[in-house]
């Protein structure tokens, strides 16, 4: 379960101060899906990056399966990011100088993985994300659904339980941002991870278990998508 209390964050903006987020609870159970929508501006990406430990709000709790994110040493937060955190970003930062294997196994081989044991975990992952032909171009030589694939393998390949996307398919057109998109629900589930992810598709949203509708940093809307 992810358990989020009043969460606040302020930013100071040219001597003013920008409230991003202000005083957001909600309750997500363990396995589900949340879809993040919401104008530019609203909040999103501020939610994420706390969430992820990127950032340290002004106030509020998160607490996930009742471990409190805020109040870990620093010894735990290195192993949770390394181990129980997935972040899918847009620009999916695949790093340039290293290959689409190489990007991929890189979580691992920090986690501490031998490195033949990681190549081959990696070289699983490339297929399943159906890009293994990929596996030894750079990133720059792959297309951008390919590169997103390849950040997605490398995002969920430490089998992480909480799994962060922020718009995992914001700069794919339409057929390969749908079918990026159920690749990562169908991973996630195998998985059976929490997932929080950022689209500007609602519709995308409302395919997840539970959607949430940012505006000025508050929660406009919370609904439950039964299925
Ligand atoms: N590092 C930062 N410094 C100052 N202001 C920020 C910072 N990050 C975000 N903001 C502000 O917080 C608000 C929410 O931003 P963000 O979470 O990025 O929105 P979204 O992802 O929904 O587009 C915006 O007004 C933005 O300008
Ligand atoms: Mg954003």
């Amino acid at each position: 379960m992810l358990k989020v209390q009043n969460l606040s964050k302020k930013f100071a903006q040219h001597g003013a101060t920008v409230s991003a987020l202000s005083d957001v609870s909600f309750e997500l159970p363990a396995g589900a899906s949340l879809g993040v929508t919401g104008e530019s501006g609203a909040g999103k990406s501020t939610l994420l990056n706390l969430l992820g430990g990127l950032e340290k709000p002004s106030a509020g709790q998160i607490t996930f399966n009742d471990r409190d994110l805020l109040r870990m040493t620093d010894q735990e937060e290195a192993k949770f990011r390394q181990q129980d955190l997935g972040f899918i970003f847009q620009f999916h930062q695949l790093l340039e100088d290293f290959s689409v294997l190489e990007n991929v196994m890189m979580p691992l081989l920090i986690g501490g993985t031998p490195r033949q044991q990681a190549e081959e975990t990696a070289q699983i992952w490339l297929d399943k994300v159906g890009i293994a032909h990929t596996a030894k171009r750079f990133p720059k030589e792959v297309s951008g659904g390919e590169q997103q694939r390849a950040a997605i393998a490398r995002g969920l390949i430490h089998r992480p339980c909480l799994v962060l996307a922020d718009e995992p398919t914001g700069n794919l057109d339409e057929g390969n941002a749908d079918h990026v998109f159920e690749l990562l629900c169908d991973l996630n589930h195998d998985l059976g991870a929490t997932l929080v992810m950022v689209t500007h598709h609602a519709d995308f949203a409302k395919r997840l278990t539970h959607h949430m509708v940012l505006r000025d940093g508050q929660i406009k809307n919370w609904q439950t998508n039964l299925k």
